[in-house]
């Protein structure tokens, strides 16, 4: 069957660059490079793209905190992001960033469209200021007491305990999360796009682009409240674009992220001469654009980002994919339980190719959250991948490479049965092409029963005693593993690593998808490799572990009320020396420090790197828990405590010892 050439764009949430990839946002990854890497193996032009998103306030505040600029932040961050999304095997067209001259060019282009348009205009709003820091504060830089609730502590737009909605001063006490200090309330000029005259168009809109039913029913929602325009403007101190013929206003974060996806498909363009930018973004575009999202974005990227294309006199998105999130073992991931798990501490412990075929296995279309039961995902992926994928071909290999000189049959020994799994080729690909992995998944691993059924029938290390049925032997295993091979073909999408291994095995070049249906016969193969080991509980354990953070337990634990004086004479404080401080790789809170206590030498993990020079540290009497049990973290063994304090982040106060005290004297 010949199957036109489609030109698809496809594009995942940018990151925002100032944290590192975790479990949650490996679901939209894995998810849109499966579907990218289909859409290639179908033999479209399928550009797949994606970019740091780096303007706005936490990261401009991030890199103050670190003591660099917000460029070094957004460099260092986002390699570190794509290198584990490259080990993951998301494998983007193009990887860029928002900070971009590209992304400059198609926001001022943008903006000066909508403004000849009419599109925009300004208007004086109130907002949180806060006069220590001289800024104004987002409304997530605001907590206070819940007006609603009275629960303590909500940040300024909302309330995680009841789930109401306000604005920041709506608030009871409010507090600038900067300062500490109350915010005041001051007028400032914003620049605002009209969203409101886009209703019916995005109506259009949303009919054309054959949106899930979950996002149509949350847009009807939308559209019932009716749409309101669009604050696109934020004050310096700000990082981001400059608005054009303004001193001190930038564009919120939140215009350029999406323009992300077009410059950096711009960039690309620059270095591939079979792609044209205007042929995929001009309005009258034939080529299809997909963004693939998580559920908590859908208002920016279904409401936003097609009135701002449209109104700027670009195409619009054929269609948006929201996927759910991700809950580990029921819950919300939790740094305390371990399930917080960042996609390195997973590398340092599992093989990728087992959570992509997991996520596979759970994803389908809408925005249900999925669950990464870490008992299930045992086993799961050695049940399917180990007791039934390889399994076929671990046991045909072995007879061909021995005793057949690595040969295959010249003809299959059930035609019939070669045909089942080849026509089940057309149903997989619809089930990939409309994100329904988990049905894909579910033919695949049936069919691999059905195929290790055949060899159990056929016994072929019985047939192999007896010297006359040779040939049926190697018929026998040749059929085991072309099924095998049909099977690996419709998993490539989803199990690229070890697709390319069989198809070394095989000595083929990257398979199309039209091959499942061609059997390979009367060649010579490879030796047989172990393509892939099974999961072990306690590679699970070992991650859980090394992503327990006590630092970040510390913060989490509830209060106790009170302790009494025998429990207070219990801790041995003890005046202690740094004689050495360093940075420990690959923590962004953590200073390892070596103390003289008098008597001995302790190693201790102290979360200050926020707050101290390591090299500035050296030399200081500080007070220490001495008597505290060694603690396991992830870095390595913690053998006490310094005392400080402040809330945390660069406002940690390390408590010193007068001169004359010295190493090892207690502190009363
Ligand atoms: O929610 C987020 O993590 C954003 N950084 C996603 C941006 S997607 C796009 F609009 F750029
Ligand atoms: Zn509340």
């Amino acid at each position: 069957m010949t199957i036109p050439i489609r030109k698809i764009m496809v594009s995942s949430a940018l990151p925002y660059a100032n944290g590192s990839i975790h479990m949650g946002h490996l679901v939209e990854y894995l998810q849109s490079d499966i579907w990218a890497r289909f859409q290639k193996q179908r033999g479209h032009q399928c550009t797949y793209v994606c970019a740091a998103d780096a303007h706005g306030t936490p990261i401009m505040i991030k890199a103050r905190q670190q003591g660099v600029s917000p460029e070094e932040l957004v460099t260092r961050v986002a390699a570190e992001q794509h290198e584990d999304l490259k080990a993951f095997g998301v494998a983007f067209d193009n990887f860029h960033t928002t900070d971009s001259e590209e992304c400059r060019q198609i926001v001022y282009r943008i903006y000066h469209e909508l403004k000849k348009a009419g599109y925009i205009y300004t208007k004086v709003i109130e907002q949180a200021y806060d006069e220590q820091e001289n800024m104004f504060l987002p409304d997530r830089f605001v907590r206070g007491t819940c007006p609603r609730c009275k629960s303590e502590d909500q940040y300024g737009d909302a309330c995680e305990s009841c789930g109401a909605t306000y604005s920041p001063n709506d608030l009871i006490e409010p507090i600038s999360v900067l300062s500490e200090t109350r915010p005041v309330w001051k007028d400032s000029e914003h620049y605002f796009f009209r969203l409101s005259k886009f209703a019916d168009r995005l109506r259009g809109w949303m009919e054309s682009a054959q949106l899930h039913p979950h996002i149509t029913s949350k847009l009807e929602e939308w559209f019932t409240a009716g749409l309101q325009d669009w604050d696109i403007s934020r004050d310096a101190p700000y990082f981001g674009f400059k608005i054009p013929d303004t001193d001190d206003k930038y564009f919120y974060v939140w215009l350029d992220a999406p323009i992300g996806y077009l410059a950096s498909f711009m960039n690309l363009c620059a270095r591939r001469e079979d792609l044209d930018f205007d042929a995929y973004w001009n309005a009258d575009s034939a080529n299809e654009v997909y963004h693939f999202i998580g559920k908590d974005i859908v208002y920016f990227h279904t409401l936003f980002w097609p009135a701002v294309l449209d109104g700027a006199g670009f195409r619009t998105p054929t269609s948006v994919f929201a996927h759910g999130f991700l809950t580990v073992n029921g819950k919300k991931m939790s740094k305390s339980r371990g399930t917080f798990i960042n996609a390195r501490t997973y590398l340092d412990n599992l093989n990728p190719s087992h959570l992509r075929y997991y996520y596979a296995a759970k994803l389908g279309a809408g925005m249900d959250d999925i669950d990464l039961n870490l008992d299930d995902f045992i086993a799961r992926v050695n049940s399917d991948l180990i007791g039934k994928l390889v399994n076929i071909a671990s046991r045909c290999a072995g007879f061909i490479s021995k005793r057949f000189d690595s040969n295959l049959s010249a003809t299959l020994e059930n035609e019939t049965l070669f045909a089942e799994f080849s026509a089940e080729s057309e149903t997989i690909a619809d089930h990939y092409e409309k994100r329904e992995y988990s049905k894909a998944m579910r033919i695949v691993m049936a069919s691999a029963d059905k195929a290790n059924r055949y060899i159990e029938s056929k016994k072929p290390w019985l047939m192999i005693k007896d010297e006359s049925r040779a040939e049926e032997v190697q018929a026998v295993c040749t059929q085991g593993l072309n099924l095998f091979r049909t099977l690996m073909i419709y998993l490539t999408p989803v199990l690229p690593a070890m697709a390319s291994d069989v198809q070394k095995l095989f000595r083929e070049d990257p398979w199309n998808w039209a091959q499942a249906s061609t059997p390979l016969l009367g060649r010579r193969i490879n030796r047989y490799e172990p393509l892939l080991t099974r999961v072990e509980a306690s590679q699970v354990e070992r991650m859980v572990e090394q992503s327990k953070d006590t630092v970040e337990i510390a913060d989490d634990a509830d209060e106790s009320n009170t302790i009494s004086i025998d429990d207070f004479m219990k801790i041995d404080l003890r005046v202690a020396r740094i004689t050495h401080a360093q940075a420990v790789d690959g923590a962004d809170k953590l200073l390892q420090l070596t103390l003289d206590l008098g008597d001995e030498t302790r190693s201790v993990f102290a979360g200050i790197k926020a707050a101290y020079k390591a090299e500035d540290l050296v030399g200081r009497h500080v007070v220490a828990v001495a008597n505290l049990a060694p603690r396991k973290m992830r870095f390595g063994v913690s053998e006490g405590m310094v005392l400080a304090s402040g809330p945390g982040g660069s406002d940690i106060f390390l408590l010193s010892v007068d001169d004359g005290a010295t190493p090892g004297m207690r502190v009363k």
